[in-house]
């Protein structure tokens, strides 16, 4: 018996349930088609919301920013000092979301580490929306505040479990902006509702709707007229911005917290310089107009619509996220097979990134993808379908 003997078991177990992640090599740039094993594919994967992932503008930034500042931070903002980059980016970022000030981080993932222990702590209590992202669960636990999670998108439901639960410190309520397995929208004006009768904190993640809700993709907070409303707005430069990074926009003074007691902040090196000029390109495209917003919706409309007439069911989404249900694990792996065959690349997901019996294939639709990508991705979901008998 090896010390490992279990991660073998673990592994074959996954492998068994049709739940093991199988990683593409992606061979060349991030775009609407993408090169795997030699062929060209549609992608349907990357939350690429924008097609700003390659764009030359983004390109060009990177090169000169790389010639005037180089690369690498060299140690974390406290110690090494921040660049004017990274500062110019968290004015224009603040300016963008109509907010006081913004506070960048190394990730979305690690911007939920930094802020959710920095607000409460073992004496307080955390509302979280019972299909929150991981790493908002996990800055909760990280936090040790007692967590209690309310039923989906239910401000009934929140403001009920608040009644029964005693909060002795602070309260702090947490609700993903878009589901991004299910591509469903917080109902945040309720929910702020909740947090202003009880007056408890409001924090929004608002990772899929940065760059995609919103007036030319300025947010959750945006889209509902907020502005001004919910306390934290935490978002990700990984996916509409095209680059790598996360957020948080709000007040001065929470910012200036995060900037003294963010321990993804203090203990871990910034975004590299080459980052930071790509997502100022990326705010320099999404000030100067609603293109790439608008072309995203266009598809995404079209892509939703062309599947419910061929009878698939695509779930609650109310964005460009489509989940395409097909319950059994298995069943999801063996349509992505097939896809790919079919010269399609749209991944399966299953337990644990999705409750058991719910596993699917979720097609992120992008700005990048042209309407005959469209025709050529129905046309390929239509044929596998029928094929495995999940339409008629
Ligand atoms: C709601 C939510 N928060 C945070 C993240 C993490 O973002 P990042 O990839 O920038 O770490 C994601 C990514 O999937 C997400 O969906």
């Amino acid at each position: 018996m090896s010390k490992t003997d279990w991660i073998e078991q673990e592994l074959a177990s996954l492998k068994e349930q049709g739940l093991f992640a199988n990683i593409r090599t992606i061979e060349g740039p991030m775009g609407g088609w993408v090169s795997i094993e030699g062929r060209r594919v549609l992608n349907f994967c990357a939350n690429n919301y924008l097609g700003l992932a390659n764009h030359p503008h983004l390109r060009e930034a990177t090169k000169s920013a790389i010639d005037q500042m180089g690369i690498g931070p060299g140690a974390v903002r406290t110690i090494a000092g921040t660049t004017s980059l990274h500062v110019e980016l968290e004015k224009r970022l603040a300016d963008f979301k109509g907010v006081e000030a913004a506070i960048t981080f190394q990730s979305g993932f690690t911007a939920n580490l930094a802020t959710i222990p920095a607000l409460v702590g073992k004496a307080d209590v955390i509302f979280s929306d019972e299909l929150n992202h991981a790493s908002i669960i996990d800055g909760s636990r990280l936090s040790g505040a007692k967590i209690v999670r309310y039923p989906h998108c239910d401000p009934g439901g929140l403001r009920k479990i608040i009644d029964q639960t005693e909060v002795t410190g602070r309260a702090l309520i947490i609700t993903d902006g878009v589901f991004s397995m299910d591509g469903d929208i917080a109902p945040l004006p309720e929910i702020y509702q909740v947090a202003e009768e009880t007056g408890h904190l409001l924090m929004v993640d608002d990772a899929h709707g940065e760059g995609v809700l919103g007036r030319g993709g300025r947010g959750i907070v945006d889209h509902f007229h907020l502005h001004g409303k919910v306390d934290i707005e935490v978002g990700t430069l990984s996916k509409a911005f095209g680059v790598v990074g996360g957020m948080v926009a709000g007040s001065q003074v929470i910012v200036d917290w995060l900037r003294q007691r963010g321990r993804p902040f203090l203990f871990s090196s910034a975004m590299t310089a080459p980052d930071i000029a790509a997502c100022l390109a990326a705010v320099d495209l999404l000030e100067a107009g609603t293109e790439q917003v608008d072309r995203l919706w266009q598809n995404a409309e079209t892509f939703k619509l062309g599947m419910k007439k061929l009878g698939f069911d695509t779930g609650m989404t109310q964005t460009p996220i489509v989940p395409v249900m097909l319950g059994e694990a298995p069943l999801a792996q063996q349509f992505s097979r097939r896809l790919f065959e079919e010269g399609v690349f749209a991944m399966a997901i299953g337990y644990p990134t999705v409750p058991k019996g719910k596993a699917r294939i979720r097609v992120m639709n992008t700005a990048a993808h042209t309407p005959d990508d469209l025709e050529h991705g129905l046309a390929a979901f239509e044929k596998v379908g029928k094929e495995l008998e999940v339409i008629s």
